[in-house]
């Protein structure tokens, strides 16, 4: 099968090329860790548009391109013709032919998946109102580097406490794709939608793994090896007021550590970051030494730096074009003397 342009959306990969490209993220972190920065992405260009306000996907995507021999443009919201006098089209033609590859975080899914059709380089979605896939890769990753001990990715139950965000929708993708067992405990109303439900019994009938809803606490709970929550205000479109937010998931669904308490002893908790501290989790969670938030963040760059390599691999230098270039540059320069 050929390899695909873009990262829209880990649904149109395998769990083969989701595991190579999440071995050469945790690969390159070991060099780096090291003091060895390959200058894998040297003379590569990246853009990064957003839409929205980031801390960890733009400083991940940048620092991640400075470290592997590249450069990073940050296209921030509104500096840019895209989305006002420029359309989509024109747009993702003209970056195609002035940068090597592009991030996009956008307010609607289309417009990523838009940008990609029309662009000749790679595209990366780094996060839409429908999914957020480099999030589910340094989320993986997260999991390789703290998995229980005896246990494999496969062997890991995940409990996403809360509302159905694009984070949640994408943690059922990646894990169901990987094999692992993710249950949603959230109230009705707020669960994932079905059309997605769709696609994680897709995944599970592939992978072996397993999905629920459930509004019970215990069941959703129990056993679980990684406890994940992201914030309750809901999606662009929809955005809930404080008041709206408690009112739907305050106290059943706020992870505590009364929460944490019914999952295995061993449990991790994780959260994507930025936090609503006292909302959808309390201080003593997030700061506690079974929270393992801030390392999901290190591995935001961990997981770009084998995302902008795979998607951009290393050209070989022709050597015969190469000459000729240059004998051509010589004979121009030699003409201008005259
Ligand atoms: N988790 C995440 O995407 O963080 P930012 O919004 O800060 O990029």
């Amino acid at each position: 099968m050929p390899r695909l342009k873009d990262f829209i959306d880990t649904t149109f990969f395998t769990k083969d090329e989701l595991m190579y490209i999440i071995k050469l993220s945790l690969a390159l972190k070991k060099c780096v860790k090291n003091g060895y920065f390959p200058q894998l992405l040297k003379h590569k260009t990246l853009g990064m548009v957003f839409e929205q306000s980031s801390t960890r996907t733009r400083i991940s995507f940048e620092t991640a391109m400075e470290q592997l021999g590249g450069h990073a443009q940050y296209l921030a919201p509104g500096q840019i013709q895209l989305g006002g006098h420029e359309n989509i089209e024109d747009s993702a033609r003209v970056m195609s032919r002035l940068l090597d590859i592009v991030m996009a975080r956008v307010n609607r899914h289309e417009t990523v998946e838009n940008f990609a059709k029309y662009a000749t380089i790679p595209v990366i979605n780094a996060m839409s109102n429908y999914n957020h896939p480099t999030q589910e890769l340094g989320d993986v990753i997260t999991m390789i580097e703290h998995l229980p001990p005896g246990k494999k990715l496969e062997d890991c139950k995940v409990t996403f406490v809360g509302d159905a965000t694009q984070v949640c929708v994408s943690l059922g993708f990646i894990t169901t794709k990987m094999g692992m067992k993710f249950v949603q405990f959230g109230p009705e109303g707020y669960q994932i939608p079905e059309d997605r439900q769709k696609i994680l019994a897709d995944n599970c009938k592939v992978s072996g793994g397993s999905f629920s809803i459930t509004e019970d606490a215990d069941e959703a709970l129990k056993d679980a090896d990684f406890v994940y929550t992201d914030v309750w205000y809901g999606l662009y479109d929809d955005e809930r007021s404080t008041e709206d937010c408690l009112k739907i998931f305050y106290p059943k669904y706020q992870v505590t550590d009364e929460l944490i308490k019914k999952a295995a002893p061993h449990a991790k908790f994780m959260h994507c970051l930025p936090a609503s501290r006292g909302m959808e989790v309390v201080d003593e969670v997030l700061d506690a030494d079974y929270s393992i938030a801030i390392d999901e963040s290190e591995n935001r760059l961990t997981a770009m730096r084998g995302l902008l390599v795979y998607f951009t691999p290393p050209t070989m230098v022709n050597k015969d074009a190469a000459k000729k270039a240059k004998k051509e540059l010589k004979s121009l320069l030699k003409k201008n003397k005259k």
